[in-house]
């Protein structure tokens, strides 16, 4: 059993802006459950690095969040691990355009799961273990949710339910456990995205108020501030979009 004090649980935590916030987390003393779906060799990788600073800090758990009993999994997995939890981040999310006329129920349910679903499945599944802790929970969102991205409905009302979703669990999980966002802007472009072209990259950068895209740390400090220096807030959202809207 882990020797740390707090526990968190990173969904989608192996790579990308996942692993920047297990990293931050982890650097705060936090013990990290590092989850991944099909991201082994990064997520064993990262826990093996994490536990080089701090022996039996960061466990792995995998889990494909179609699967209905995968959130019962996850927190089990986790509570066994760790005995307990206090943190939780909503981080794991599919990404891509449904261009309207063409959008197939497949592509509906994953992006509504990954994105809407599981968050509230497992925020859900958490509850008892975060109501112990005075926890809380972090849903990542997206800052273009307020403009949406053409081409890319299905994402864009997954996300925006999200939004919704972090202030209603505020709500329903309050007042022991607060809940809020985090929004990306434009932070890392996609793996293998051909609509993301250079016209595109520079577009984006032209209409942020701090000309740049920014760093999966910039994320990582919002979800440290919010889970760690934030006592009195919940329901809230932070933009880390440079200046985006
Ligand atoms: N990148 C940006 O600039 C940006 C901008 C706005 C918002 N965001 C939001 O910020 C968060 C992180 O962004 P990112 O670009 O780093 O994310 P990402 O690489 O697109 O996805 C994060 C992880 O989600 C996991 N995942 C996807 N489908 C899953 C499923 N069915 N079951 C379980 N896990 C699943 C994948 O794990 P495996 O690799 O292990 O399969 C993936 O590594 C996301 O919520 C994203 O929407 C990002």
């Amino acid at each position: 059993m882990a020797s740390y004090k707090k526990f968190a649980l990173v969904t989608g935590g192996s790579r990308r802006i996942g692993a920047s916030i297990s990293r931050r987390l982890h650097r705060s003393g936090i013990n990290i459950m590092i989850h991944y779906r099909h991201s082994k060799d990064d997520a064993v990788a990262l826990q093996s690095e994490l536990n080089n600073i701090r022996k039996n800090s960061a466990f792995v758990v995998q889990a494909d969040f179609l699967e209905p009993e995968s959130y019962e999994y996850t927190i089990s997995e986790t509570i066994q691990s760790f005995g307990g939890m206090d943190f939780l981040i909503n981080n794991a999310s599919s990404y891509y355009p449904t261009k309207i006329g063409n959008i197939s129920l497949a592509q509906w349910e994953d992006l509504i799961s990954t994105n809407l679903k599981t968050p509230l499945f497992l925020s859900q599944c958490a509850a008892t273990y975060l109501k112990k802790t005075k926890g809380a929970i972090v849903n990542i969102t997206d800052a273009h949710i307020q403009n949406p991205k053409e081409g890319y409905s299905v994402y864009s009302i997954a996300k925006s339910g999200l939004s919704t979703l972090t202030k209603s669990l505020a709500k329903d999980l309050g007042p022991d456990i607060r809940v809020n966002a985090v929004a990306p802007g434009a932070i890392i472009w996609p793996d293998n995205k051909q609509e993301f072209d250079k016209i595109y990259r520079e577009n984006v950068i032209n209409n942020t108020a701090l000309r740049r895209i920014g760093e999966p740390d910039d994320v990582a400090k919002a979800v440290e501030y919010l889970l760690l220096n934030a006592p009195f807030v919940t329901g809230e959202t932070i933009n880390v979009d440079g200046g985006s809207w």
